[in-house]
């Protein structure tokens, strides 16, 4: 793994965790991405729950190619996922992630809203983001590794000063630091809990449930996918999580993935 120059410790909360999703967590002070060292060992026949963690990344990755700045304080995690080996249903996977993500920072007392597609935020602002990254064989779903990275307990001044303006972190939020090991066993169980219905093809309870934390629905947006500027309403979602557009002429856009601006 060509990770492993970087330093690798198994903490006692990780062997203490007993989330029955989680089967085997690799912590390390410091890693290139979590989502590159997941894919390697997925790919090398890694099992589901197979967890990365880093206190800090040097070429943390975000959506679009983009950079996500990984400073001391943060938590970077990915998550190895082999979905039944099918890809029905796996665009659902990123509304699992971000309503965990947005019910763990919830339960800390702070008012968190889901930005579609997956943007965490508090006070409007960018809190956590988060990254799927899958191998697709035909239909078969051979792994999907989902990063997840959350400003904890990051000083606003440690993230340049471009997205400065529209991030925040946990710590500038409540005022004072949150437990590291702390926070992550109650996303773990957050995680299980949800993943579960996941499992168990509760599909609508997961939809129910990212409905009441987005403050997406109803709002005039624009999307940028790949290939278009959209505008309209966001007005629903359908059953496999895309988002449903009604445009100013009154055609209905169903959307997968893009960059959502209120
Ligand atoms: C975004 O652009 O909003 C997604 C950011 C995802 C960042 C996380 S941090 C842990 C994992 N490893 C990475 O390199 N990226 C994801």
């Amino acid at each position: 793994m060509k990770e492993t120059k970087f330093v690798t410790k198994t903490t006692n909360f990780s062997k203490n965790l007993h989330i029955d999703l989680v089967k085997k967590m690799l912590v390390f002070d410091e890693v290139n991405s979590t989502n590159i060292t997941a894919k390697e060992l997925a790919q090398a026949g890694a099992e589901e729950g197979t967890v990365v963690i880093a206190r800090k990344q040097h070429h943390g990755r975000g959506r679009f190619d983009r950079i996500w700045q990984s400073p001391d304080g943060g938590v970077y995690l990915s998550i190895i996922l082999q979905p039944k080996k099918s890809t029905e249903n796996i665009s659902l996977l990123p509304l699992v992630a971000a309503l965990t993500v947005a019910r763990t920072i919830t339960l800390y007392g702070l008012h968190t809203t889901i930005k579609w597609p997956n943007d965490v935020q508090v006070n409007g602002k960018k809190i956590a983001g988060i990254l799927l990254e899958s191998e697709i064989r035909g239909h078969e779903v051979i792994y999907v590794v989902v990063g997840i990275g959350i400003n904890l307990n990051i000083d606003r001044k440690d993230l340049s000063a471009d997205i400065q303006p529209r991030s925040t972190s946990m710590f500038h939020e409540l005022g004072s630091p949150v437990d590291y090991h702390e926070f992550l066993r109650t996303f773990f169980m957050q995680f299980d809990r949800i993943y579960s219905l996941f499992v168990d093809h509760k599909f609508q309870r997961i939809i129910d449930e990212w409905k009441i934390q987005t403050d997406t629905l109803g709002k005039t947006i624009c999307v940028q996918t790949s290939t278009e500027t959209l505008q309209g309403i966001a007005f629903d979602i359908d059953q496999s999580g895309f988002l449903l557009l009604r445009k100013e002429n009154g055609e209905i856009k169903k959307i997968l993935s893009g960059d959502c601006l209120y």
